[in-house]
């Protein structure tokens, strides 16, 4: 497995591949972040093979000012020997002022849809997104990049801006893969106490409800209201938002006609952590 840890060395080796796949993490990784690698390697063998870079980049531009960045978890040496693993082809785990040079005036920014719900909480968090993931296309120029469903909104923005702007990369989405107790994988999860990790699965719990109502016919009040009655029964659960979109473009609803995606940002202590699912009415 190459290294490449400036964007000279992933250009460089880049140059002699054929087809290559990127999976963006910002590492720490996890089973989640390893099904990302495996959909980008069953992509590239149905296309007569290629090769996975994976990212690992925590990314400044994408925290804000009161958020983890200091204390986003880092685990190099162990990330290094999961992606070994699961047949990554090269990492590229490139410096913060490799990325950012002084004196850059360009960002990209996917309007309406970032500022929307997690926007709203997270003013500026997808333009770091969108930006870096456009930096990271042009370094490792992929033919095609997975992102997982967990981050809904991220997906959405993503697809929002290669549509946009004309980006050659197809994506590629991944459903969201748990642990047994249904709990979302997520880098942050290690941070929950003991309490609040044996709290945290009510998330999937609400969800799995909600989706069976909208498959019932339920209308949207009975629905938000039963997310509420059962994430407000956990006492160190506190709900941030609790949001039901249309599945496809996010907009608000005001019936429950189409398929729709139910978001919730949930925090445990100081742990905020994001669920969705998709339901599908009647
Ligand atoms: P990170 O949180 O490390 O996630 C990297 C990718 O793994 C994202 O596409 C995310 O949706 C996916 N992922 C995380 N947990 C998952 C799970 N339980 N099941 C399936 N996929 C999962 O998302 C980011 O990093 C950053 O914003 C990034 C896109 C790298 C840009 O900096």
């Amino acid at each position: 497995m190459q290294i490449c840890r400036d964007k000279q060395a992933m250009r460089d080796w880049r140059q002699g591949q054929g087809r290559v796949a990127l999976v963006p993490t910002m590492g720490a990784l996890h089973d989640g972040h390893l099904s990302l690698v495996a959909q980008a390697r069953r992509w590239l063998d149905a296309r007569g093979g290629g090769r996975i870079v994976t990212s690992i980049f925590v990314n400044p531009t994408q925290f804000g000012p009161h958020e983890d960045l200091a204390t986003y978890p880092r685990d190099e040496e162990n990330d290094l020997g999961l992606l070994r693993q699961a047949g990554c082809d090269a990492v590229f785990l490139p410096a913060v002022d490799d990325i950012y040079r002084p004196g850059a005036q360009t960002a990209v920014e996917v309007t309406d849809l970032s500022r929307m719900l997690m926007g709203r909480l997270r003013p500026g968090h997808f333009r770091g997104v969108a930006t870096v993931v456009t930096k990271l296309f042009n370094i490792v120029r992929p033919d095609a990049a997975a992102f997982g469903e967990k981050d809904y909104q991220q997906l959405a923005v993503i697809r929002q801006m290669v549509a946009d702007l004309d980006v050659p990369v197809e994506i590629l989405p991944v459903p969201t893969v748990r642990e047994a107790d249904g709990l979302a994988m997520s880098s942050r999860n290690r941070r929950l106490s003991p309490a609040q990790r044996a709290a945290a699965p009510v998330l999937n719990r609400a969800l799995d409800r909600a989706r069976q109502m909208v498959a019932e016919g339920a209308g949207l009040s009975a629905v938000r209201a039963e997310l509420r009655r059962i994430i407000g029964a956990e006492p160190l659960a506190q709900i941030r938002s609790i949001d039901i979109r249309d599945a496809a473009t996010l907009s608000r609803i005001a019936t429950i006609q189409r398929p729709v995606v139910i978001l919730l940002a949930v925090r445990f202590g100081d742990v905020l952590l994001i669920d969705q699912r998709v339901a599908h009415p009647k």
